[in-house]
């Protein structure tokens, strides 16, 4: 069986991409990053990509008449590349059906929550704002719903009495760059499980 080929989606910084290409790089996970696509060219996780010899493309829904424009065109990008897997990455924008339709079931994300608390925008905020003790993050299947997928894996984080947004986004953020590849390699391995038990 051929290795799973993930296309990574980004809007910027891009640290949980580079955990991801480091984790198939080091084999932690058994796949290859096939392409690594940003929505805007100013996005800093475009040049550590290419310092992993990793390919890049900006598609950037400026440059489309529609949102499914905008997303067949992202289709064609990961379709040219192979891609069996797409993994959102700090990608900033909400999903539309013919993306669905494309990768059914064949799209992840992280986010920095303990899902289904504080779905949405600044959930380390909203952590914060409701007084929880503890918070982390999530990955989860991508469907219609707003960060409301089916939840694969998550990891908790204590959050203390004088945190800041910041300390606890960044003792967040140490835990998301384990948990995904973990989450993402243990998806390939039962997805392949399944394949072989269909074919026996
Ligand atoms: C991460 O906190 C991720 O969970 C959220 O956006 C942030 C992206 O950070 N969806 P980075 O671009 O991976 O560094």
């Amino acid at each position: 069986m051929s290795k799973t080929q993930l296309g990574i989606l980004i809007s910027g910084r891009g640290s949980n991409m580079q955990a991801i290409v480091k984790a198939c790089l080091d084999s932690t996970i058994n796949a290859d990053t096939a392409v690594v696509i940003a929505d805007n060219k100013q996005a800093k996780g475009l040049e550590k990509a290419t310092t992993y010899n990793i390919h890049t493309e900006v598609v950037s829904p400026s440059e489309y008449s529609s949102k499914d424009a905008y997303e067949q065109a992202l289709i064609d990008v990961l379709k040219q590349h192979h891609v069996d897997l797409v993994c959102l990455a700090g990608y900033m924008r909400v999903i539309h059906d013919i993306l669905l339709e494309a990768f059914p079931n064949r799209i992840l994300n992280i986010h920095p929550s303990l899902l289904p608390s504080f779905k949405g925008l600044q959930p380390q905020k909203q952590a914060l704002d409701y007084g929880v003790k503890f918070s982390g993050c999530s990955v989860h299947i991508v469907n219609k719903e707003i960060d409301g997928g089916p939840i694969l894996q998550q990891e908790v984080v204590p959050v203390y009495p004088d945190d800041t947004e910041e300390l606890l986004s960044k003792r967040i953020l140490e835990q998301e760059h384990i948990l995904y590849p973990k989450a993402i390699q243990k998806f390939i391995y039962e997805l392949s499980k399944h394949k072989k038990e269909e074919m026996s």
